[in-house]
């Protein structure tokens, strides 16, 4: 700061930023300049610029993780911010600070980070200058940019953002395609590439490095923006932002003073590190709500996979779902069975006919004739139970955003105190992308809104999770992946038996996904009574694997999604009952993207644990050590593990289930099916 001129000092101090850290401590003064480093000494951020060219990178423990990469701006109407750029000034502070979560994967946050603020400088006219923040935490770092009010932007169009991402190596890369081909939707199976092969990725990116570096490329706080998408440049290592558009071709419509989301890396040295994944909570605002409490973690059923299996319907007609005596069947289930909500789809009007096509046709408070809206929300409030209120919008976003506060005055007023919302469809009809600035803005007025009605959110067909449940708790879970449902009747025979063991290292880094797990019909009898040829869709999983799910896939909100009448009878449907959805911590055991990975948590409050362990197609045995129970204490661990025999291919529903004493000197040898899993309540005996 001592070296720069008066007069940049001046702009500087006309730049202060609205949010500033508030438990500011000394830095020590030998830090280089525009350089920034965790509180463990590990990350590092440099800014610096090369011809005009503002660039960062980024290190960690003296490896190189993202080289010197652009950044900056293009702009309709105006000259890009990229070529004739200087710094003018840097700032520092920090922060160490922790707060609890309502409800979450772990109890506690601690947001521990130091900050280096860099103020940017156009040399040639217009001379807007910017600000860009950086924060190094021990997890990984992020920055932002901010655009001041005097700085010369005013009203803006963004036409892309410039920001690039050299990785040092091409290290290896797990990614879902963006943009192409349409539609452009998280719905889809991952790859596994070198990073030099990438053509358009979404983010989370997961990224192993050849030099042992884990890193996940991400954003936090996307609340007036485009989702970011990275477009690879052949055969390099440079991922470059692209922003999905308006109709028009827009990418951010924006008015200064305005701030970007933060551009996160989350680092690890093993990936068993990357989860829990907290960092994009640690760079949202905090909580907006006071009173969490209505936002109770929970499960549910739902009449839901009977429409996906095809033998009920959403629309009106003699197989529809959503009559009044079936959700009573289910909300008595429910209340029996300790689950919290009973999900609903095709209660409303609109369904009937092509769905998808009459966007604009759903009505959010109209019920169809043989649903009782009002006696099924009052039958189910005196069980104890919510209904799930079900908004598919097919992407009418108009149609919806004109009933939000009807249809949420009204579920408040039955007691209905979820929504599921869904987003079927690639762009609106007036052509804004499914991920753009127009959407983002539309997602984030869902969740506001609810939590006036005190309603908390399910999103399907999302935008991805940037953290936004600190701030607004009510946004507790979300699809934003190939879930469940594609093993209804998904191509390619439904989900591979991998696919969960890579979700949890992608996908789940980013925050809950409602996928819906708990099939016990594995092979799919009961709606034609006979098995299904191999190749159809179906769950290739074992049924020890569904139930360790429950504790591998985070979620606030878990549906035991099949039939109810399919967990009559069985043993295993206890582990459903049993299993908890709020922890006060999560510990990674072991794990390898797209082989296994095992799991454990600890019930929120309570003395008791639960492990979670999955493979994919191999057979596999992991050693595991119990040595996160209290020591001394005396537990008996409760097993559903894989039958001798069981396999996802021709024998997926043996399970064994056992128990035994254990303590926390107790090794466990999980020995997993092709396509199987093994699912563990441990609980403390008095
Ligand atoms: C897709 C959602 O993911 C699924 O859960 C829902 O049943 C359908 N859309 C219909 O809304
Ligand atoms: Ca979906």
């Amino acid at each position: 700061m001592s070296q720069v001129p008066l007069f940049a000092r001046m702009r500087i101090a006309l730049l202060a930023p609205a949010v500033y850290a508030t438990t500011a401590v000394a830095q020590p003064t030998s830090a280089p300049a525009h350089r920034v480093t965790s509180p463990d000494g590990k990350n590092v951020v440099s800014i610096e610029t090369r011809s005009g060219g503002l660039f960062y990178s980024v290190d960690r423990s003296g490896r190189r993780v993202i080289l010197p990469s652009r950044l900056g701006f293009e702009f309709r109407g105006a000259r890009p911010l990229r070529d004739s750029l200087r710094i003018v000034g840097s700032s520092r502070s920090a922060k160490d600070t922790a707060w609890a979560l309502p409800w979450g994967e772990v109890a506690r946050v601690r947001e521990h980070y130091n900050e280096l603020r860099v103020q940017v400088g156009e040399t040639v006219a217009p001379q807007r200058h910017f600000t860009v923040v950086v924060r190094a935490f021990d997890d990984g770092v992020g920055f932002r940019y901010e655009l001041a009010d005097s700085a010369g932007f005013r009203d803006f169009e963004m036409m892309e953002e410039l920001t690039e991402f050299t990785v040092a190596d091409d290290a290896r890369a797990w990614w879902i395609r963006a943009n192409q081909p349409q539609p452009d939707r998280y719905e889809q199976l991952y790859v596994s590439t070198p990073v030099s092969k990438i053509d358009t990725a979404h983010t989370p990116l997961t990224l192993e490095l050849q030099n042992g570096i884990r890193a996940v490329i991400h954003e936090a706080d996307l609340v007036d923006y485009a989702g970011m998408n990275l477009a690879g440049q052949f055969e390099r290592r440079t991922l470059r932002v692209t922003l999905p558009p308006w109709a028009d071709g827009v990418r951010v419509r924006g008015r200064a003073p305005f701030v970007t989301p933060w551009r996160t890396i989350q680092l690890a040295d093993r990936v068993e590190d990357l989860a829990p994944s907290v960092l994009t909570l640690k760079l949202n605002p905090p909580s907006r709500i006071a009173d969490a409490t209505p936002y109770r973690p929970m499960k549910y059923v739902g009449i839901w996979w009977g429409m996906h299996l095809n033998v009920n319907t959403w629309g009106e007609g003699a197989t529809h779902g959503a009559t009044t005596a079936n959700t009573r069947r289910y909300i008595d289930f429910a209340a029996a069975n300790g689950m919290g909500g009973v999900l609903v789809e095709g209660w409303n009007e609109g369904w009937n006919g092509d769905w998808m096509a009459n966007r604009n046709g759903f009505s959010f408070t109209k019920a169809y004739p043989d649903y009782d809206l009002p006696g099924l929300a009052a039958y189910a409030k005196s069980k104890g139970v919510t209904l799930i209120g079900h908004n598919e919008t097919a992407m009418g976003i108009e149609n919806y955003e004109r009933q939000l506060d009807s249809a949420f005055a009204l579920y408040q007023r039955l007691g209905i105190r979820a929504i599921k919302t869904g987003y079927v469809n690639d762009k609106t009809l007036e052509g804004h992308a499914h991920t753009g600035q127009y959407m983002v803005r539309h997602f984030r007025k869902v969740v506001e809104t609810a939590a006036r009605y005190g309603i908390g959110v399910d999103v399907h067909e999302p935008i991805k999770d940037t953290g936004e449940r600190r701030t607004w708790p009510n946004m507790m879970s979300r699809e934003g992946a190939r879930g469940q449902e594609y093993n209804a009747w998904g191509g390619e025979g439904g989900n591979p038996p991998e696919h969960e063991t890579i979700l949890f290292f992608t996908r789940m880094v980013s925050g809950p996904m409602d996928f819906t797990p708990g099939i016990f019909d594995l092979t799919i009898k009961r709606p034609s009574g006979r098995p299904r040829a191999p190749e159809e869709a179906r769950p290739r999983t074992t049924l020890a694997k569904q139930l360790a799910l429950y504790v591998v896939l985070y979620s606030p909100l878990q549906m035991a999604a099949d039939l109810i009448e399919n967990y009559e009878r069985q043993r295993a449907f206890q582990f459903i009952r049993d299993v908890a959805v709020d922890w006060d911590t999560t510990r990674v055991l072991q794990g390898r993207i797209g082989d296994y990975v095992a799991v454990a948590r600890k019930a929120k409050g309570k003395d008791e644990w639960f492990v979670g362990a999955i493979t994919d197609e191999e057979a596999r045995t992991l050693d595991v050590s119990l040595s996160f129970l209290r020591a001394g204490g005396r537990y008996v661990a409760e097993i559903y593990a894989d039958g001798p025999r069981a396999s996802w291919r021709d024998n997926p529903e043996s399970i064994a289930i056992s128990s035994r004493p254990v303590t926390s000197a107790t090794r466990l040898s999980l020995v997993l099916a092709p396509g199987g899993g093994q699912a563990i309540r441990i609980r403390s005996l008095p």
